[in-house]
């Protein structure tokens, strides 16, 4: 069999090398902790989860659902404008995804050829590059570093290489880097995206995990916004529905066009149930986002003031699921550490390497665990005599 050669550059994900790890030792009868992949495992609210069972015992929502119901539409505008204060057409200016992770992995096949240019983040998260490269197109790196605050200096992106890029993707805060944007940032990528006619992508999937009173908004609030790009949200994290599948793209009306258009010819919508359970987690009660916010920032505290403690020096993340440390000293190398952290602690981690060149000498902590397992992961650290 010849596959295609598109596929030559994709090799087994960092993912599936760390789950590989991960099944050897558990076969040799070893325990673990795993902080490697951003699984949720906060569940939906009640009222969620029975929005959703109620609507699977009516025979007639297992059809195809084709496209999204108006309700669907409206609970999505309803949420912007309550959330964010962003007023949302919602017949043109959204679409529903199955996981953001659909529409960011598929929309570079609308708006780029082979060998038209994208601007990513470095470190980011992978499917912001994979989509692109599945579409062939090629791609520019934007450095994020911690003398800018882990932000993208826009400044430093070649005059030539913003003349060539056909759309960059964005996201704060940001997986794996933690870090928040400010305002003037946004307004800077507005004018940036303009002057160079760029389309934006902006991710917005942890606006709800920020911590320590920092609070963040949408990139479609700031002035001109929709007219360069679309928003990418999620309800993976902000109300534990990961397995469900829901997210949404949302912003410049001929951008969603084209997705949906994508879509048509790729899918055949969401399962009716799944679109009850967004519309009420969406319009519902919101008393649950807080919660998976107190929850994850009581982990974060509990991980991150523990590993202190024991001599691993790094800073609170002020959002996200993830803690993004500098390895120890006198380790160099993110995979390394993070093979020796598994086999000397049982506690298994992400290399920074995985997120792309700009990540090595860091590695990612999911807060996936509950705090009792956090504290065990930093006794089990401690105890490897790894910091030593
Ligand atoms: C930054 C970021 N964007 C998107 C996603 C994908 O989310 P979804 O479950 O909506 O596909 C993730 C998942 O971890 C993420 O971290």
């Amino acid at each position: 069999m010849v596959f295609s050669e598109r596929m030559d550059s994709f090799k087994p994900g960092i993912f599936s090398v760390l789950a590989a790890m991960k099944m050897e030792r558990i076969n040799a009868g070893k325990e673990l902790i795993d902080l490697s992949v951003g699984t949720p495992n906060i569940p939906p609210a009640q009222h969620i989860i029975d929005a959703l069972t109620e609507s699977t015992r009516d025979k007639s929502n297992y059809i195809y659902a084709i496209s999204d119901t108006e309700e669907l539409q409206n609970a999505a505008a309803y949420w912007y404008e309550t959330r964010y204060g962003v007023e949302i057409d919602p017949k043109t200016e959204v679409t529903s995804l199955l996981g953001s992770q659909d529409g960011l992995s598929h929309i570079a096949l609308t708006v780029t050829d082979p060998g038209d240019l994208v601007l990513v983040q470095d470190p980011g998260y992978p499917v912001f590059s994979d989509g692109p490269r599945l579409a062939g197109a090629e791609l520019y790196t934007m450095p994020q570093k911690r003398e800018n605050g882990y932000i993208v200096n826009l400044k430093d992106i070649p005059e030539k290489i913003a003349a060539k890029a056909k759309f960059m993707v964005i996201s704060y805060p940001n997986n794996p880097v933690t870090s928040i944007a400010p305002p003037s940032f946004y307004i800077e990528l507005v004018a940036f995206a303009k002057k160079y006619d760029i389309i934006v992508l902006h991710d917005n999937a942890y606006s709800e995990l920020t911590y320590d009173g920092n609070t963040c908004g949408s990139f479609l609030q700031y002035e001109g916004a929709k007219d360069v790009g679309v928003e990418f949200n999620s309800l993976s994290k902000t109300y534990g529905l990961a397995g469900a599948r829901i997210g949404f793209a949302i912003g410049n009306s001929e951008i969603i066009s084209a997705l949906k258009l994508l879509k048509s010819n790729m899918d055949y919508g969401m399962f009716i149930p799944v679109q009850k359970a967004a519309v009420a987690a969406l319009t519902g009660p919101q008393d649950c986002v807080k919660e998976t916010r107190l929850a994850y920032e009581k982990r974060r505290n509990a991980l991150v003031d523990g590993l202190n403690r024991i001599g691993w020096k790094m800073d609170r993340p002020p959002a996200t699921m993830f803690v993004w440390a500098k390895i120890p000293e006198p380790f160099s190398n993110s995979e390394l550490f993070t093979k020796e952290l598994l086999d000397k602690a049982g506690v298994l981690i992400t290399p920074g390497s995985a997120f792309g060149p700009s990540g090595e000498g860091y590695v990612r902590l999911a807060l996936v665990q509950g705090e009792e397992a956090l504290q065990e992961a930093v006794r089990l650290i401690d105890e490897s005599g790894i910091l030593k």
